[in-house]
């Protein structure tokens, strides 16, 4: 057990008004992208979260300048002088998150070799990096695998080709950008992943002299450019975090305002929630409030009484509904009327949080097969990947350890919708990804205390 833990009175909805900032699975990206650069980057609404602090870490061990801007979450990351890193320094960021993968081709284009650590980030499948390696070997990289971690060299540099994705995997796709982006000709990059956090990283890289096409059907073209310079950028906001608290709004019959949050990025989750039973508004100040100035828009969620249907969804590569909103609304479906069915198709073992929601009094029950729509690469392969959620259940408190980061979320919701008091243990986990959520919380009414 780990002495992190926050004290949950649960049963009282949440009320009020927070707001997200730039998307986490953006941010850290386009920090990468400051690397590419010969002249400094500056970012904006930059959330002050764990995995914000790796990466500057590692951007800062191998020589960039990262220091905070004048306005509040401005990021400032000069790369004139980036150097090697030893790779004991940079191991001390072994397993704590995803992203390091993605330095390979900026320091390979900027050094000629790299280190990569040990990968980190949520338990919630193998989350192999068969696809990464198999393109960056493409490029020209030589990629040495050894017990400490991965050694990259390019000897002859890095080269545009032709490649197409087993699948369209998010982490990939931006790897292929990052390395195509300079090096010699033009790169195809095939199934791609299109996720709104991937357009707005080619924004930025636009921002910064790429010449990067989307295409339709998923396929994106890069014509690689031999000088790329600094960025000013405002990155797209953290839709899983707002979906996040719709969901705690839902599930505590409470209303919250999430300013910040954008319709565009959130239509699937939208007609979801609506499907479900919940409300909401975009509180758009140009459109809802006239005549009002200064204040912020965002989206209203709300539970309007009465009550929740259930549904069956299965999560998907965008558009589809993301596999990160899966957690949190299935506390929110724990209340819903009916048998509501979640069959994940994008991580095999993205279910096990199920178990302490079951010692909640909720009713889910997990299945190996594909229920409820297409069948999946995890049919028959011996994952627990489709839930069947009886509803409504009253929940009750428990004693909690949180498992990974949107898994622990939705542990923390259930809680907060939970008769009674929980402990919930391993909260810090939740800063990885959520910024000052405890304040958030208080913000939102919430009675929490750290034990
Ligand atoms: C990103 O992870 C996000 N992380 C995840 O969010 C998100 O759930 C995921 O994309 C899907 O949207 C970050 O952006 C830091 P993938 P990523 O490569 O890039 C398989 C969160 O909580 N695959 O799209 O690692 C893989 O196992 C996190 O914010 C391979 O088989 O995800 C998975 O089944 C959790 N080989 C599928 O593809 C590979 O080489 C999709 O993974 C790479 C991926």
């Amino acid at each position: 057990m780990t002495d992190d833990v926050l004290v949950v009175h649960g049963g009282a909805p949440l009320h009020g008004q927070i707001r997200v900032r730039g998307a986490k699975n953006l941010v850290s990206k386009a920090m990468v992208a400051a690397l590419l650069g010969e002249s400094p980057s500056r970012l904006f609404d930059v959330p002050a979260i764990r995995d914000v602090e790796v990466v500057r870490g590692l951007l800062e061990l191998h020589g960039v300048k990262v220091s905070d801007g004048v306005d509040n979450g401005e990021l400032v990351m000069d790369p004139t002088h980036v150097e090697t890193a030893s790779s004991d320094e940079i191991n001390v960021h072994a397993g704590s998150s995803r992203i390091p993968i993605l330095f390979c081709g900026p320091l390979l284009h900027r050094l000629g070799h790299a280190f990569i650590p040990d990968l980190g980030g949520c338990h919630i499948g193998p989350r192999p990096i068969d696809f990464h390696i198999q393109a960056l070997r493409q490029f020209g990289a030589i990629v040495d695998k050894t017990p400490e971690g991965m050694h990259l060299t390019a000897p002859n540099g890095l080269h545009g080709t032709k490649l197409e994705l087993p699948y369209p995997s998010v982490g990939a796709t931006e790897q292929v950008l990052l390395t195509a982006a300079r090096a010699e000709g033009v790169t195809e990059l095939r199934n791609a992943a299109i996720e709104p956090e991937i357009i707005d990283l080619i924004c930025v890289l636009q921002k910064m002299g790429a010449i990067i096409t989307v295409h339709t059907d998923r396929v994106i073209e890069i014509l690689g450019v031999s000088r790329l310079h600094g960025y000013h950028h405002r990155p797209i906001p953290d839709r899983i975090e707002a979906a996040s608290w719709a969901a705690a709004a839902l599930a505590t019959r409470g209303e919250i305002e999430v300013l910040g949050a954008r319709q565009a990025d959130m239509m699937t989750f939208l007609n979801v929630f609506r499907s479900i039973g919940g409300e909401f508004e975009i509180t758009d100040d140009r459109v809802s409030r006239p005549g009002v100035t200064g204040a912020e828009g965002g989206i209203r969620f709300w539970h309007p009484g009465g009550e929740l249907q259930a549904v069956a969804l299965e999560t998907d590569v965008h558009p589809g509904f993301m596999t990160d909103w899966q957690q949190p609304l299935v506390v929110a479906l724990t209340q819903a009327h009916g048998l509501s069915i979640m069959h994940e198709t994008v991580y095999e073992q993205r279910l096990g949080y199920t178990d302490a929601l079951n010692q909640m009094g909720a009713t889910i029950q997990v299945y190996r097969d594909c229920l409820g729509g297409t069948p999946c690469r995890f049919g028959r392969r011996n994952f627990k990947h489709s839930a069947v959620i009886a509803g409504p259940s009253k929940l009750h408190a428990a004693e909690l350890v949180i498992p990974d980061l949107r898994a622990g979320f939705s542990h923390l919701i259930a809680a907060l919708a939970a008769e009674g008091t929980s402990r919930v243990y391993g909260v810090d986990l939740i800063n990885r990804g959520y910024e000052h959520f405890e304040g958030k919380l208080a913000a939102l009414g919430a009675r929490v205390e750290r034990l």
